[in-house]
């Protein structure tokens, strides 16, 4: 099958499209699919990059998997014996690494069935970007109707499911993006949006009840006074800035806010929840651009830029 694959460190560049060994079905819980389509994520080219704390998991001097990608929208085309979700010819979404390829093999339960009313193009966008926003809203905020939300970084992929996911929890969502975005931004549902080139939000003097840093560039300090005296400060982004492990160890210690670090938990029952909110039209996926495959460098590049408005995909 063809692949884009890695097989060391560095630029954009260093992303090849080969011709690699199909996945088979290797335990009684898998499913052969057929990809469609498969977003492209900061992961991605963090682990592309060598970023240093990724190499101690995926390789200290060239990558273990030489696949990236970890969100899937495709076709089944074949099931191990003990798969009762999913029949041959259906469409599913979900997370799996390895999904920069034509196909995958990943367990049963961390797929859904797609929602009808999407494309795979748009589904791709959905798994670990809307994941990561709803987990962080749900488990760690707890958000509850009318609480004050402000997103942080609301126009990339995680920050534009938060508004959306934020709205749906009965928020006041405020958002935080450049001025080219401010009206998409105010479409997908934000009550207020700030521009962060022109206003910084803490100097407003309005307080949140929680602050989702969705894009990684704020740290706990600097948010702390615009957070109501129970507040929260909620962190994607565990190893940048480098304050941050210090700041979530000493934060807590400092009256009653707190600031929080959320990382994505992949599973079946919360894509299945996503299915069903894309389905009833409550949230959506936009998708800024679609790159074939063999456009997997200028892919690396665009997500690299850091300046994605909503979400990428490759399509096989
Ligand atoms: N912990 C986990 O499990 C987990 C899971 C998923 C993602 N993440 C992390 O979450 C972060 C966001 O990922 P993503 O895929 O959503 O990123 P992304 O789509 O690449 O974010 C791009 C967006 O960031 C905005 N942005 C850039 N610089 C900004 C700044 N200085 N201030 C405010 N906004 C700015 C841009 O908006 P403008 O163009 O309007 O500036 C753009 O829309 C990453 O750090 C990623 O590693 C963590």
């Amino acid at each position: 099958m063809k692949a884009a694959i890695f097989n060391s460190y560095g630029s954009p560049e260093v992303m090849k499209i080969r011709y690699v060994q199909q996945p088979s079905i290797k335990d009684d819980v898998r499913v052969l699919i057929r990809v469609r389509n498969a977003s492209v994520n900061t992961f991605d080219y963090l682990c592309r990059k060598g970023f240093l704390p990724i190499r101690l998991e995926h390789g200290l001097t060239k990558p273990k998997n030489l696949i990236l990608g970890i969100d899937v929208a495709g076709t089944v085309e074949a099931v191990g014996n003990n798969v009762t979700k999913f029949k041959v010819g259906d469409d599913v979404f979900g997370s799996c690494f390895g999904s920069h390829a034509e196909y995958v093999c990943p367990r049963q339960n961390v797929l859904t069935l797609m929602p009808k009313n999407i494309s795979f193009e748009e589904a791709a966008a959905v798994p670990c970007a809307a994941l990561t926003a709803m987990q962080a809203l749900r488990d760690v905020a707890q958000v509850k109707e009318g609480q004050k939300v402000l997103i942080y970084g609301a126009s990339g992929g995680v920050g534009h499911f938060a508004v959306q996911l934020a709205k749906y929890y009965g928020a006041e969502v405020t958002a935080v993006c450049s001025a080219s975005n401010i009206q998409w931004v105010r479409g997908l549902g934000a009550h207020h949006v700030i521009d962060y080139t022109k206003q910084e939000f803490t100097d407003n003097g309005k307080k949140y009840d929680f602050i989702l840093d969705a894009v990684g560039k704020r740290t706990y300090f600097s948010c702390m006074r615009s957070l109501t005296e129970t507040g929260i400060y909620i962190t994607e982004q565990p190893l940048r800035p480098k304050y941050h492990p210090f700041q979530l160890m000493v934060g807590p210690m400092i009256g009653r806010k707190k600031a929080k670090l959320h990382l994505t938990k992949p599973n079946d029952l919360d894509m299945e929840f996503l299915s069903q909110l894309i389905e009833d039209n409550k949230i959506r996926s936009v998708v800024e651009k679609c790159y074939p495959l063999e456009q997997i460098v200028e892919a690396h590049r665009h997500i690299e830029n850091g300046r994605t408005k909503g979400k990428i995909v490759l399509g096989m």
